[in-house]
């Protein structure tokens, strides 16, 4: 049987397209109220509520820029004025980042990226924890990566950013069980999405499925389903958790 969110409040950033995409799309499936946060694609973000709307599901888009603090509050509120206060944030936009060797990298382009994917979880989970404090109980998921893990040359600056949002998940667990708030990361290997899409040739596709347990490349449901199995009440004391969802490509 699926597990039920019932009516909880889930904001995915970045769901207008890729694993945040699906991601909506399945905590709907499974009853919750899903906000489609974006920051410029308004098309596709209309389409996935369309799509949730198509199934019986609730859901809105947001436009916000997750990296920029004023953004974040106003989504909140907007949130809040238009349905309640968020029970489940899914911390999920690709930001941006530079894809080069360490000797060519700089520091702007590596502490860019470090700035921006720790700002976007820190302000997301700042703006919505109050009240999930105030009513006992509330969920963080926030998605990693496995190059946090097991370095890629040419991802220092991705994975160096991912391995800081692991740590910060691991803090927000610590600090705010105490109050019901359960916080987890969700850490794929390489997915089919856009931001794949250009490393993703017959070669490499056929390479993945050959070293990887369960033969063939994630795709974005994949993931969904994994956040939407610890978003559930079956996950109930699970907390600080870190949760690769690769096809046991790496075993960490
Ligand atoms: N794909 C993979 O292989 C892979 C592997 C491991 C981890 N991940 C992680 O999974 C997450 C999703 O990746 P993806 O591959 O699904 O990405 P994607 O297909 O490139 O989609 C990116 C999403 O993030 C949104 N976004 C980007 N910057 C934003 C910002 N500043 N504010 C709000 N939204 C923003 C985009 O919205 P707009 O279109 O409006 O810009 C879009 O909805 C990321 O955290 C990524 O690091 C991905």
């Amino acid at each position: 049987m699926v597990e039920t969110l019932d009516s909880s409040i889930a904001l995915v950033t970045g769901s207008s397209r890729g694993i945040g995409a699906a991601t909506a799309r399945e905590l709907a499936l499974r009853g919750a109220k899903v906000v489609i946060n974006y920051r410029t694609s308004e098309d596709e973000a209309a389409e996935v509520v369309a799509d949730i709307e198509a199934t019986g599901g609730d859901a809105m888009t947001v436009q916000a820029d997750v990296t920029e603090t004023d953004a974040v509050e106003e989504m909140v509120a907007e949130i809040e004025g238009e349905w309640d206060s968020v029970d489940l944030l899914i911390s999920n936009a690709n930001i941006p980042f530079a894809t080069k060797p360490l000797r060519e990298l700089t520091w702007n382009e590596f502490s860019d990226k470090l700035d921006a994917e720790l700002k976007a979880a820190f302000t997301c989970s700042k703006a919505v924890l109050p009240e999930m404090v105030a009513s006992d109980g509330g969920q963080l998921i926030y998605i990693s990566s496995g190059l946090s893990q097991s370095p890629q040359r040419g991802f220092a600056a991705y994975g160096t950013a991912k391995a800081g949002l692991n740590a910060f998940a691991k803090y927000v667990a610590e600090e705010y069980g105490e109050h019901g708030v359960r916080a987890n990361v969700i850490s794929p290997g390489l997915v089919e999405t856009d931001a794949t899409a250009d490393q993703l040739n017959e070669d490499v596709r056929k390479g993945i499925s050959r070293t990887t347990p369960l033969s063939r490349v994630a795709q974005p449901d994949d993931i969904a389903k994994t956040v939407a199995a610890i978003a559930g009440e079956g996950a109930q004391f699970l907390t600080g958790t870190y949760t690769p969802v690769n096809g046991g490509i790496s075993m960490e």
